[in-house]
This record gives C-alpha cells, sequence and structure tokens, in this order.
C-alpha cells in the first residue's frame, strides 16, 4: 500500500476506534494475526488511551518532558553514540530532605506519553502520594521520542533487546540527577520501587533479579515472565471467561466457517457474506475474524478508559435477526432448523453467523478507505507492504522484540481442543511477518523463531525474589504467562513476597487509578490499598547501604 493510501487508512481507522469508546493500555501487543491494519489499529489503540483519559491534557504541564542521556551501546562503548530518554517526574507528595523513595514506572512498549495517566492518578501517584515519595515515569529505549537510530531496519533495531532495555533503567537509577531537587536520590542511596505492566511488568520481575542491589522492591504486573514461541491460551482464556452464549456461538461459529472454507464451493459466498469477497487468502479472512476477540484485553474497571467492543460484539451475536426469526430461536441449539437463514450462493447458516458477518463488515471491512483494495487493506502475504523502515513506523518495534525474544504467537490450539480461532491460523502464518518484515542485515539477523530462553532463565514462572510482587487478573488472557499461570507453582502470598490474584480482573487492573480511591469499584479499592501496605513494610526494612571503605 502506497504511504499515502496507509495515511489514510490510518485516518479511518483512528475514526473506529474513537467510535468505539478507544483501548486501554494494550500492551504487551501479541501478534494476533498480522497484518499493517491490526499492527497500525494497535499502536493507534495504544496512542488514544490517553486522549480518552486525560482529554485536556490536564497534568502535561505539570509534567514537563526531561532528558537522561544513555549509551546506545552498554556494552559496548567504543562508538560513543548516546541517546537521549525521556522521563517524567510528578513532585507533588515528594518531602525534600527525606531521602526518596522513588516509584518508577517503566513505560514498556509504548511512548511513555501514553503513561502519563498513571503518574497523574494511577498507581505512582497512589504509592508516591502514600510514601512521600517522587513519582517517575520512563520511557523505553526506541519509543515515543528516546529514540537512538536514525531508521528502524534490521540493522537498526539491533540495539533493542531486554539486555540493553534493563541496562538503560540500571544506568539511570544509579545516575539520575532530577531538575529542581537538590538532594542525591540515586540507587542504592535511595529505596527505589520498580512497577511495571505487561511487557514492563515482566522487565519489572527481571530488574530485581538483574539488579538487586539497585531495585530495592518491584512490582510485576500481569508481567508475562514467561516468554513462549507458541501462546494459544491467550484466546482459550476469552473463551472461558466470556458470557457462555457468546462464547458458545462464537466457537460454533468458527467450527462451520472452517467447515464451509475447506469446501471450495461455498468458500466465496462466505466470504462475500463477511464484505470480503476479494480477500485472496482464507488465512487473512478468519485471522480478521479475530478482530472483536482481541478487544477483550481493552476491557478495563472504568468503562470511560477501556473499550466496550468486546460486550457491544456479543450482543450482535446473540441476537436473533428482527424480522427473520422469532426471539426464542436464541436459546435452541446451534444450527437447529428454526435458527437457519438461507442466503445468495447456495448458504443456510445459523443467525449467529450471520450476525457475526454483518458485524465484520460493519466494523472492520467498513474501515478499509475507498480506492483502496481489500488486499491491500487486510491482505497479508505482500512482502512490500513491510518494505518501509522510517522512523513512523512504529509498529516495527515491539513486531521486533516479538521475532526475537518474546514470540507470543497465538496459533489455533492443540487437534481437539475446543476453541474460538479458525484451524488455518498456524504458527507459520502468525510468524511469518518476521521473515517478511526484517530483511537480514549486515551486523544482524533476526532468527527463523525467537530464542524465548534469554528471558525464561530468569525465572520464567517461577520468577521470585524478596520484595518482589506478583499482581495479575483473573481473565486477563495473558495471565497464562505469567507466575499465576495454570502451569505455574502456586505460592503463598506474604509481605516480603506478595502474590495477588485480582477477580474478575483483565490486563494489569491496578496500574490505572481514579484521584480519590475511594470512588474505585470494592476490588480495585482493595488491591490498591495492599499494595500501599505493601510497600510501606517493606519501605520500614529500609536501610541505605554501608559506604565502601
Ligand atoms: C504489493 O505491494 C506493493 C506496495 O504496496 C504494490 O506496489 C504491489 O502492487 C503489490 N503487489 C501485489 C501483487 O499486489
Ligand atoms: C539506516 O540508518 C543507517 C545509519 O543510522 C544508515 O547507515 C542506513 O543507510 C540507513 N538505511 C536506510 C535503509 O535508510
Ligand atoms: C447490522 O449491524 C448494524 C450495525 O452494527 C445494525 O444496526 C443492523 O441492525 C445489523 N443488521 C442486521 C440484519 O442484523
Ligand atoms: C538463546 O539464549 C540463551 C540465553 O541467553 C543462550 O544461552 C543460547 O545460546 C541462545 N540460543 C541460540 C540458539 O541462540
Ligand atoms: C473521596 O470520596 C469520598 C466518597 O465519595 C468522599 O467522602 C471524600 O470526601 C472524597 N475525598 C476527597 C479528598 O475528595
Amino acid at each position: 500500500m502506497a504511504s499515502s493510501s496507509l495515511a489514510k487508512a490510518l485516518a479511518t481507522v483512528l475514526i473506529y476506534i474513537s467510535l468505539c469508546n478507544a483501548l486501554g493500555a494494550l500492551p504487551p501487543l501479541g501478534s494476533q494475526g498480522i497484518n499493517l491494519w491490526k499492527l497500525q489499529q494497535q499502536q493507534q489503540a495504544v496512542k488514544l488511551s490517553l486522549t480518552v483519559q486525560n482529554p485536556s491534557n490536564s497534568g502535561v504541564e505539570e509534567f514537563p518532558v526531561q532528558w537522561f542521556q544513555q549509551p546506545l551501546d552498554h556494552f559496548d562503548s567504543s562508538s560513543g553514540h548516546t541517546f537521549g530518554q525521556r522521563y517524567w517526574v510528578n513532585k507533588r507528595h515528594y518531602e525534600p530532605g527525606t531521602g526518596g523513595p522513588v516509584i518508577v514506572l517503566d513505560g514498556g512498549e509504548t511512548s511513555g506519553e501514553d503513561r502519563i495517566p498513571f503518574l497523574d492518578t494511577g498507581i505512582v501517584e497512589i504509592l508516591a502520594r502514600a510514601t512521600g515519595g517522587l513519582g517517575v515515569v520512563l520511557e523505553h529505549r526506541y519509543y515515543g521520542e528516546s529514540i537512538a537510530v536514525e531508521n528502524l531496519t534490521t540493522d537498526s533495531l539491533r540495539w533493542l533487546n531486554n539486555e540493553q532495555a534493563a541496562a538503560d533503567s540500571a544506568n539511570f537509577m544509579a545516575n539520575v540527577k532530577f531538575d529542581g531537587i537538590d538532594e542525591d536520590l540515586t540507587a542504592p542511596g535511595t529505596p527505589w520501587i520498580y512497577y511495571g505492566g505487561s511487557y514492563a511488568g515482566a522487565r519489572a520481575a527481571h530488574m530485581k533479579i538483574l539488579y538487586p542491589e539497585l531495585v530495592f522492591g518491584a512490582i510485576a504486573s500481569s508481567g508475562v515472565t514467561h516468554a513462549t514461541i507458541v501462546y494459544w491460551e491467550y484466546f482459550d482464556i476469552i473463551r472461558t471467561a466470556a458470557e457462555p452464549k457468546c462464547s458458545y456461538h462464537i466457537q460454533k461459529s468458527i467450527e462451520t466457517i472452517d467447515r464451509l472454507l475447506s469446501t471450495k464451493r461455498l468458500a466465496h459466498p462466505l466470504k462475500a457474506l463477511f464484505g470480503l469477497p476479494d480477500l485472496q487468502h482464507d488465512e487473512d479472512f478468519v485471522s480478521l475474524l479475530e478482530t472483536p476477540l482481541n478487544s477483550w484485553q481493552a476491557k478495563n474497571w472504568d468503562p470511560a478508559f477501556g473499550s466496550n467492543v468486546f460486550d457491544e460484539f456479543c450482543d450482535a451475536l446473540n441476537k436473533p435477526p428482527f424480522g427473520f426469526l422469532a426471539a426464542d430461536v436464541a436459546d435452541l441449539e446451534f444450527e437447529d432448523p428454526a435458527r437457519m437463514i438461507s442466503l445468495p450462493g447456495g448458504l443456510s447458516l445459523d443467525f449467529a453467523i450471520v450476525n457475526y458477518a454483518n458485524w465484520t463488515k460493519q466494523n472492520v471491512v467498513s474501515t478499509c478507505p475507498e480506492g483502496s483494495t481489500q488486499e491491500e487493506c487486510f491482505g497479508t502475504f505482500n512482502n512490500s507492504q513491510y518494505a518501509a523502515t522510517t522512523l513512523d513506523q512504529t509498529w516495527r518495534l515491539w513486531q521486533f522484540q516479538v521475532c526475537t525474544q518474546w514470540g507470543f504467537f497465538m496459533p489455533a490450539p492443540p487437534p481437539g481442543y475446543p476453541r474460538i480461532v479458525s484451524n488455518l491460523i498456524t504458527l507459520d502464518y502468525e510468524s511469518k511477518i518476521c521473515k517478511q518484515a526484517y530483511a537480514p542485515g549486515k551486523y544482524f539477523t533476526v532468527p527463523p523463531l525467537p530464542n524465548v530462553t534469554a528471558v525464561d532463565v530468569l525465572g520464567d514462572f517461577d520468577i521470585a525474589a524478596d520484595r518482589l510482587a506478583i499482581i495479575d487478573g483473573e481473565v486477563d488472557p495473558w495471565r497464562p504467562a505469567t507466575p499465576h499461570s495454570q502451569y505455574a507453582m502456586d505460592r503463598d502470598d506474604t509481605v516480603l513476597r506478595p502474590f495477588k490474584l485480582i477477580p474478575h480482573a483483565v490486563h494489569h487492573y491496578d496500574e490505572y487509578g481514579l484521584k480519590n480511591l475511594s470512588d474505585e469499584p470494592p476490588e480495585i479499592r482493595k488491591i490498591h490499598g495492599e499494595m500501599i501496605a505493601f510497600v510501606m513494610e517493606w519501605l520500614k526494612d529500609w536501610t541505605p547501604p554501608k559506604e565502601d571503605q
């Protein structure tokens, strides 16, 4: 797609997302059916969450941007190349002369600007207020404006990895000099509490393991400490946690769609029903059917901040089309004769599939701008689509981390397992972008599959340390990759090693907060209270390190 039509597509996508009430903070961005449209949508969605949460940009003036100089390569200083890393400081509660603590929030895989709400009313503000501490949001290298390179070619991306990013944080903690504060608040002379959600949650846990002398305490919220190549469990959480009738309808619809696609005669009328007659590859077609499922993760306990798209989709799916059928057919078995609708091209389908098609046409297909073909908008097999390496191609960043160290590809579950995604979604399909988008460079080549060992050697499901808190959400699709996974050992919840699961919660529900905690729903108020309590207890144990003689 030419860049001008891509820009048009983006404008449309933005409108679509804002109509859908925007998505909450998304990370870690999985590779859920990769095409440019989805990648750009994910990037834009993260950005948009700031606009919605913070419409007047209030707070931004209170927290002016600051810069910290970092070496591009912490492990080979010979090039001498450096870059400015952005950060923002909340001094509202800091009491000079008290020596901290410093509460730092790792920006993770998005612009640090998107995290300012957490500095203003979210977890950083909450903990800084409780402890009289200084709050900080630290942007991750390569994201936002913390950029050290001129383009995003494979070679230029070679310093975007866990080891370099962890070294950035350590260097920052040990050397930062805060504007307008005379006191030395660096680690280890000051207690630092390191917070992260999602990918950044895994980083918070890793920081406690890698730099225990600098990180006094860490909180890993929805921290995906188990990196894995195949991650079909993501959609399985949604299958089991969604409203049962909706989940049943998705499951049955997808099974039927897979069956119809395998009969070449009905595949075309079926795709036409969904408004996608011109999409060449059936994989791309079924990948688009995951669009509503991807909005599960964007739910938030505050509907003004999160997305309602998943629930709207379920309502649309479950409702017998008016005028076609009696309302009481909704409780009959899938494909009961009373539920069937006859359609052009010899199709006869359960009404849930017809609703699925209508929803997809209205909410997904309609975002493809006039003048672009469906293949250009939703196809993923044309390598030229991925050729641009200019700095505005920000989808290349997290995708690079996926392809090199994190994985989380989401094919269909193993054979015979109940599923809400198509069997056509394979590991090859989900991971092909790693080959398509990252041509081998002179200095670096993206491996055929990511080396997730580098993440998992740091502790995986069993990662643990004193003053490392693990907080997860009960119905978070990322939970199976956290220490609260069904594959992890159970553990006790103690003050020194908090281990807390927020009931009914999705993705890092504790990160976001309201100015007045008593306005939060009970489960969120409870976790925030517990977090304040354990951090206060930790700080009682603080003693400054002895000076070296
Ligand atoms: C692939 O994409 C490029 C650039 O977007 C376009 O010029 C080309 O026509 C496309 N090729 C096919 C076969 O569609
Ligand atoms: C990318 O940037 C590097 C220098 O940072 C430069 O040597 C290289 O030619 C650039 N490549 C492209 C395709 O722009
Ligand atoms: C199709 O979807 C639109 C918008 O979501 C809705 O207004 C309309 O009633 C739906 N049509 C049918 C036949 O369900
Ligand atoms: C993967 O990473 C681990 C840990 O960093 C390393 O020991 C191993 O050699 C790597 N494997 C490959 C195939 O590069
Ligand atoms: C917070 O909200 C509660 C209940 O709505 C109210 O009683 C209290 O005064 C509020 N506190 C502040 C500081 O506004």
